[in-house]
């Protein structure tokens, strides 16, 4: 089947509109005129966000004896973000330009474009560099003061580290073992955009892998590399083209001031090769400063011997929305197919991996007349007890298959007048587009384990 090639300026247009027409990701208030580059996610949008969340927490928590994982508040006492140097340390250095106000962050402006303002295009003048804390920043309770000033998270990392002894002592884990979260973070990015690249209110996955005081660099490399290559069999679960993956090392005057080792897994988009993944070896760092900060015991008590020893950390962190922009990315594709009347036709196939399809079958009569509906419906009730089904009997076969394409759905059934007689039903295969006939009462199982 010959595949279309998409310019990648043209792939990331096509992908923003499919993921509008569809239904999975629009722009956040839009009736009154939106809100700077939030997205909501709508029912398609929200089914796959959800199958790849909970893929991860499968493959990272549920597969694995020496991981468990925590929801912790977003919200978290003040103290944890002096400690950790968020209230020092996490700013961006913003510029402006004088002469039409455009904000920039000053990195952005590296290569080659610095003294170029590129929204008014003029040789401007920039202010000079100015600290922006990226905190978003609240009261607790009614009464606004300095005493009750709180922080929204800017990462999940930190409950992980505040919450360790209470994990370590409930879990019973010997060390290396790691605590993972999935949640929401936010940060007062001074530029979003790139649709959902760079955003304000973002979804973490991480996990802060804790591991016995290393001897040696070998001792700590060993699972800082097992943690390389935990990310890239996730990335090939989710579906992620490889071929758009670069692991970058990051040099040591570039890395977080915690950072022993620092390694971006970095994504080709259509608007150049930026981070999507980072990980990080962030040494004892944390877990001392919040024991020095708390004047608490953070240590980990060996089970056996009762030794105490402060555990060395290494963080795999990923985004959740970067996720599914790559995702969308590497799925979009075009091909050119016959249609039944032997024209040429571009049909649009999202070729997601079934696992975080947000439907994994479509339910098809061939009309609605009361009899085939009585059938498909009665498929639907049963298949939906197990997997997300969608039921469509509107329009051609033909654009319903369309749709399905489009949308990633694996499998469409359809159910036709032959039906009534034979007790079979075709099963369409999205990326072959091959049919069978299956008999109804065995469709079930067959479904279990092509979706397997
Ligand atoms: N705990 C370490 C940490 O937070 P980070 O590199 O600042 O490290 C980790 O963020 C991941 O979170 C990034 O690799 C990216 O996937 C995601 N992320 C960070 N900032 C984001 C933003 N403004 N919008 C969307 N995703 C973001």
């Amino acid at each position: 089947m010959p595949k279309k090639e998409s310019k990648d300026t043209e792939l990331m247009d096509k992908v923003v509109r499919l993921a509008r027409n569809r239904g999975f990701i629009f722009p956040g208030s839009e009736i009154y005129g939106g809100l700077q580059n939030s997205w909501d996610f709508g029912p398609l949008g929200a089914e796959l966000k959800k199958n790849v969340k909970d893929l991860w927490w499968k493959m990272f928590v549920h597969e694995r004896p020496d991981v468990v994982g925590i929801d912790a508040n977003i919200i978290m006492n003040t103290r944890t973000w002096e400690a950790s140097g968020h209230i020092d340390g996490f700013n961006d250095v913003l510029i402006e330009c004088k002469d039409c106000h455009e904000r920039y962050r000053e990195d952005e402006l590296d290569g080659g474009l610095k003294g170029t303002c590129e929204k008014c295009g003029t040789k401007a003048q920039f202010t000079s560099p100015a600290s922006f804390n990226t905190m978003f920043k609240t009261n607790l309770g009614p009464i606004e003061s300095d005493d009750n000033v709180v922080y929204l998270r800017p990462e999940t990392a930190q409950a992980m580290f505040v919450d360790f002894p209470e994990i370590a002592r409930v879990s019973r884990k010997k060390l290396p073992f790691g605590i993972a979260q999935i949640g929401k973070a936010f940060r007062n990015e001074i530029t979003t955009g790139n649709f959902i690249f760079r955003l304000r209110e973002f979804e973490q996955m991480e996990i802060e892998y804790f591991i016995e005081p290393p001897k040696t660099k070998e001792n700590w490399e060993k699972y800082f590399n097992q943690w390389l290559k935990e990310i890239r069999r996730w990335l090939k679960a989710v579906g992620v083209d490889m071929e758009r993956i670069k692991e970058v090392e990051i040099p040591k005057n570039e890395r977080a001031h915690y950072s022993g080792r620092t390694v971006d897994i970095e994504f080709q988009y259509p608007f150049g090769q930026k981070e999507l993944y980072g990980l990080a070896y962030r040494g004892d760092y944390d877990l001392n400063a919040h024991e020095k900060s708390s004047g608490e015991n953070l240590k980990y008590r060996d089970l056996k011997t009762g030794k105490e020893l402060m555990p060395h950390v290494i963080e795999p962190s990923m985004g959740v929305e970067r996720t599914i922009l790559a995702i969308l990315l590497s799925a979009y594709t075009e091909e050119e197919v016959k249609t039944a009347k032997g024209d040429k036709e571009v049909r649009i196939v999202l070729k997601i991996p079934s696992i975080i399809a947000p439907y994994k079958v479509a339910i098809l009569p061939l009309s609605d007349k009361p009899e085939l509906r009585k059938i498909a419906e009665k498929i639907r009730i049963e298949l939906g007890k197990e997997i997300s089904v969608d039921y469509d009997a509107t329009q051609s076969i033909g654009k319903r298959y369309r749709r399905q394409d489009e949308i990633g759905t694996p499998y469409c059934v359809t159910i036709d007048f032959e039906s009534l007689e034979d007790k079979k039903v075709t099963v369409r295969d999205r990326d072959t587009m091959k049919q069978e006939r299956v008999k109804i009462e065995e469709l079930r199982d067959l479904l279990k384990t092509k979706l397997t």
